[in-house]
């Protein structure tokens, strides 16, 4: 296996310049996840490490090797997308030997690395059925047996469980992330569910209109979201927003709108104590508690969903759409107006949607 080491990678479409300058590092056995919104050029960034599509300028490095002008079948890279890409018209164990037949691999070889790949995805009891015959499951694990048959340095996954239906995604999610450290490999998967990339990765790259904004373990980045557009991708339900001011009273700093003042720990955010800057104040949803009398932000609720372990009320703070997460046994109904404590805010240039946390 390899580390990966890309510098500085710049990709355009015609007028479209779709990767900007990208830099990713991924050591030697880690799982690293790209997320991001459509469009915003995962799977451009996994094809040109592929060798799929040829980058305009920038380098792809495969441990020691410069890969960024060599030919696909010379990177030694395995890609699992999510549309499985079998062949229909072979068996499971023929596609999984199809790669290795290509190459001039010697029978008995083909055969123990078969029957090792299949073993390892529990596929032994499939091998003689056509693609048509398998569940969505099964198919995405043939696939990753295709790649798995081919020894390669490195693993590439597009969307590979976005055809599945929920609880399988999860198992999967489950057997991929197994399947790596079995492996000891090094790979890097796209994806725009943000909870598979929390539960998956070593280390996350938030790209956002082909630039990578943030990287880093998935915990810290979410809390500690360097942009609000970070903090918005990362989260669910979604971290809220709402606009306030910088107001100083008696030595103290608050955020304040209307008759909302949200106070402000100067030591953490040096970068907003000015009075009249405007701020953008974030409070994830779970970081809420219901207050008692008078104190904290006035919250009307609009509707309330029991989801049995939890609840989540939906309304308005200052304004402006706000969700909390609740017990279930809080006694808080729609149309209520309840006073709530945020236990954690974070705090955002309105304009550059930049982090005023210190850095
Ligand atoms: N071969 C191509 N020719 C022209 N434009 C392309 C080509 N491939 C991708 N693009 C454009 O590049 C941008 C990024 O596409 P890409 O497929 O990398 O996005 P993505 O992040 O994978 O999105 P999604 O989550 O929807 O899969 C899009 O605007 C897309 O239309
Ligand atoms: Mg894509």
């Amino acid at each position: 296996m390899a580390s990966v080491k890309v510098r500085g990678l710049n990709k355009r479409f015609g007028q479209t310049h779709v990767l900007r300058g990208v830099s990713v590092d991924v050591p030697d056995g880690s799982f690293a996840v790209l997320v991001g919104p459509s469009g915003c050029g995962k799977s451009t960034l996994l094809r040109l490490l592929a060798g799929l599509e040829e980058a305009d300028d920038g380098s792809i490095a495969l441990g020691d090797r410069d890969v960024t002008r060599l030919e696909p079948r010379d990177r030694d890279i395995a890609m699992v997308f999510q549309s499985y890409a079998l062949y229909p018209h072979l068996t499971v164990r023929d596609n999984l030997a199809f790669g290795l037949k290509l190459r001039k691999t010697p029978p008995a070889e083909i055969e123990a690395r078969v029957k090792e790949a299949s073993e390892m995805l529990g596929l032994g009891p499939l091998l003689d059925r056509f693609p048509r015959a398998l569940s969505g499951g099964q198919r995405q694990r043939v696939a990753m047996g295709r790649a798995i048959v081919r020894r390669a340095q490195l693993f590439l996954f597009d969307e590979p469980l976005s055809n599945l239906d929920a609880a399988l995604r999860a198992q999967v999610r489950v057997d991929i992330r197994k399947l790596h450290d079995r492996l000891g490999a090094t790979s890097v998967y796209v994806t725009h569910d943000q909870v598979e990339a929390m539960t998956l990765a070593d280390e996350i790259f938030v790209l956002n209109k082909g630039v990578v904004e943030q990287s880093g373990p998935p915990l810290e980045v979410f809390a500690r979201p360097r942009t609000q557009f970070v903090a918005s991708f990362l989260g669910s339900p979604a971290m809220n927003f709402f606009e306030a001011r910088m107001e100083s009273r008696d030595g103290r700093w608050f955020a304040s709108q209307g008759d909302l003042a949200i106070e402000i720990d100067a030591a953490d955010f040096p970068g907003a104590l000015s009075s009249g800057r405007r701020v953008t104040v974030g409070v994830r949803p779970h970081e809420v508690d219901l207050a008692s009398g008078d104190e904290g932000a006035r919250f009307q609720v609009a509707i309330v969903e029991a989801l049995g372990a939890e609840s989540y009320a939906h309304g308005t703070v200052g304004g402006a759409p706000f969700v909390a997460r609740l017990d279930p046994a809080a006694p808080v109904a729609k149309g209520d107006t309840v006073r709530i404590a945020l236990q954690k805010v974070h705090l955002f240039d309105t304009d550059t949607g930049l982090s005023l946390r210190e850095a």
